[in-house]
């Protein structure tokens, strides 16, 4: 991606995300951007593509801006940067495709929405998974761990969500860097059950 699209793009996004404390920062999407642009490399993907979708991919997240439906956010900063209608059109739907909500689940209709989202899901996991689970938790009001609890807490999110993720990525490159992320969150819980049993 071009260096002053690059610029103006993180420019964009720092301006809306501001301080959010959520794990939906400027760096998580920077680091969405970084990934997503080695497995497009790794798999022949778009990278001018890749490269808008990944810097855009929250910049519409209900969770966080109630800017309506139509990747309103996305899109302006698309027409003011003169991004032709057939590339921005192309950018939104691998965004609409990155999201499991929106998606239902389905895997991505382009090599470019499966790298892009492969990128998203791999920062979900691993150490820097792990941490966002907690600061997220956090945020909103719910306890670490409870026992006797299968929902609504930050261990239970390891296993409703993030523990599935490596089963679900879409490239070889992204499978690979997933497992061994896999491990490390498996080696945390083991230790953290250990010491919350007190067996250490
Ligand atoms: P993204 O849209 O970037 O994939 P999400 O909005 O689903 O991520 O979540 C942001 C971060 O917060 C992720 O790291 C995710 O695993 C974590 N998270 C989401 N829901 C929960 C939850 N109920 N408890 C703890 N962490 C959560
Ligand atoms: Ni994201």
């Amino acid at each position: 991606m071009n260096p002053a699209l690059y610029e103006a793009a993180l420019e964009r996004i720092s301006g809306l995300f501001g301080e959010d404390a959520t794990g939906h920062d400027v760096r998580h999407t920077l680091r969405v951007y970084r990934m997503a642009m080695r497995l497009a490399d790794a798999e022949g993907a778009d990278r001018e593509l890749v490269g808008l979708a990944a810097m855009l991919h929250d910049a519409d997240d209900p969770k966080l801006f109630d800017s309506g439906d139509g990747l309103p956010n996305a899109r302006a900063f698309m027409a003011e940067q003169g991004i032709g209608s057939a590339q921005t059109e192309a950018v939104c739907t691998i965004i609409d495709e990155v999201s499991f909500s929106k998606n239902g689940g389905k895997r991505p209709s382009t090599v470019e929405g499966m790298v892009v989202q492969d990128a998203d899901r791999l920062d979900a996991i691993g150490a820097i998974g792990i941490a966002r689970t907690f600061a997220f938790g956090g945020n909103r009001g719910q306890p670490i761990h409870d026992p006797d609890r299968d929902t609504g807490t930050s261990i239970a999110h390891f296993h409703e969500k993030l523990l599935k993720l490596k089963d679900l990525m879409n490239t070889e490159e992204a499978r690979r860097i997933a497992e061994e992320r896999h491990r490390y969150m498996e080696a945390f819980l083991e230790e953290f059950h250990e010491e919350w049993n007190g067996h250490r």
